[in-house]
C-alpha cells in the first residue's frame, strides 16, 4: 500500500503546488511510482507547473463520477517514466469534492502507487478537509511571514483534529517546509528565521527553501527547478525527497552557499 502525502499551508501563494510538482518529479526519479493530485478544484495550477496541461482529456472529478476509469484520467510523464498526474476539475462548484468518493479514490491509488502526493488548496474549506482526511504525512508548507506561520498553525490543529487518523486515535506524521528564505534579510533581522519558525510551529523540519528566480523560470518553461543542477531550490527539493524516502540527510550543507548555514548550523549543534 502507497503512503498519502499531502502539500498543505493554509494561506495561499506559499509555493504548495510548486512543492508538490517537484518532490513528485524527484520522487519519481528515484525510480518510485508516484501519483500527483491536484485537488484545487475550479484553480488548477500544478498541470501548468508540471508542464503537462496539453494532455487533459479527464479530470478526478470524472473519475469519481464514473465517467471514465482512472487510467483514462491519468497522465503519465513522458519525460519521467514513473510519473503520474491526475488533474483537478475547473469546475467552479467546490461541493463536487464528495468524502466517500475521495477516500474510494485514494484507495484505489494507494494499490497502484508507492507514493500517492496530494496539492490542497489553499484555506480551510471542503477541499482542504478532502486533501489532509487521508493523509499519512502532511508536508506543511510557509514562508517565513508571520501571517503565513499563523495559518500554518491553524492548519496543523485542524489536521490533528480532523483528520482519519486523529480520528482513529493515531496522528498524521507532520512535516514543515520553510519556502521562499532570503538569506539577507534574514541576517538584517527583517525576516523570521527558520528557527523562529521552528519556535512557533513546533513540528519536525524537513527542508528550506531559499527564494529563487528559477522557480518563477521553471513554471513558466513547463520544466520544474528540481531538474535543474544549478538551482539553489532544486537542490533543497532533492535533498527533502531524499528525506521523505528515508534517506539521512543533514541540514548545513546546502544552505551554506546561501550563508544559511550559520543560522541552520546554531539551530542543530
Ligand atoms: N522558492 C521560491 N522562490 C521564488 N518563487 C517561488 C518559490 N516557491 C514558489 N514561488 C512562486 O510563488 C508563487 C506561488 O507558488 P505556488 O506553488 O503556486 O503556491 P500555492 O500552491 O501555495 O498557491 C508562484 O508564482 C511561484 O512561482
Ligand atoms: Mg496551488
Amino acid at each position: 500500500m502507497g503512503q498519502v502525502l499531502t502539500v498543505t499551508s493554509g494561506k495561499g501563494g506559499v509555493g504548495k503546488s510548486t512543492a508538490t510538482a517537484n518532490i513528485a518529479t524527484a520522487i519519481a526519479e528515484a525510480d518510485k511510482r508516484v501519483v500527483a493530485i491536484d485537488f484545487d478544484v475550479g484553480l488548477r495550477n500544478l498541470d501548468m507547473i508540471l508542464g503537462l496541461e496539453n494532455r487533459i482529456v479527464y479530470d478526478s472529478i470524472d473519475v469519481m463520477d464514473g465517467r471514465c476509469n482512472i487510467n483514462q484520467a491519468l497522465i503519465n510523464d513522458k519525460r519521467v517514466k514513473s510519473l503520474f498526474f491526475l488533474p483537478a476539475s475547473q469546475t467552479r462548484d467546490k461541493s463536487v469534492l464528495d468524502a466517500k468518493k475521495v477516500e474510494k479514490l485514494i484507495v484505489e491509488l494507494k494499490k497502484d502507487f508507492e507514493y500517492v502526493l496530494i496539492d490542497s488548496p489553499a484555506g480551510i474549506e471542503t477541499g482542504f478537509e478532502r486533501a489532509i482526511y487521508l493523509a499519512d504525512t502532511a508536508l506543511i508548507i510557509t514562508t517565513p511571514e508571520v501571517s503565513a506561520v499563523r495559518d500554518a498553525d491553524r492548519v496543523i490543529g485542524i489536521i490533528d483534529a480532523k483528520s482519519k487518523k486523529a480520528k482513529e486515535g493515531g496522528e498524521v506524521v507532520k512535516k514543515l517546509i520553510i519556502n521562499r528564505i532570503k538569506p539577507d534579510m534574514v541576517k538584517k533581522g527583517q525576516m523570521l528565521s527558520p528557527e523562529d519558525v521552528l519556535q512557533i510551529l513546533a513540528i519536525d523540519l524537513i527542508g528550506l527553501v531559499p527564494d529563487d528566480e528559477m522557480v518563477v523560470v521553471a513554471t513558466n518553461t513547463g520544466e520544474v527547478v528540481v531538474k535543474n543542477p544549478k538551482s539553489e531550490s532544486g537542490a533543497a527539493y532533492r535533498r527533502i525527497t531524499k528525506r521523505i524516502l528515508g534517506e539521512e540527510i543533514a541540514f548545513a550543507p546546502l544552505e551554506d552557499s546561501k550563508g544559511i548555514g550559520a543560522f541552520i548550523k546554531g539551530l542543530f549543534k
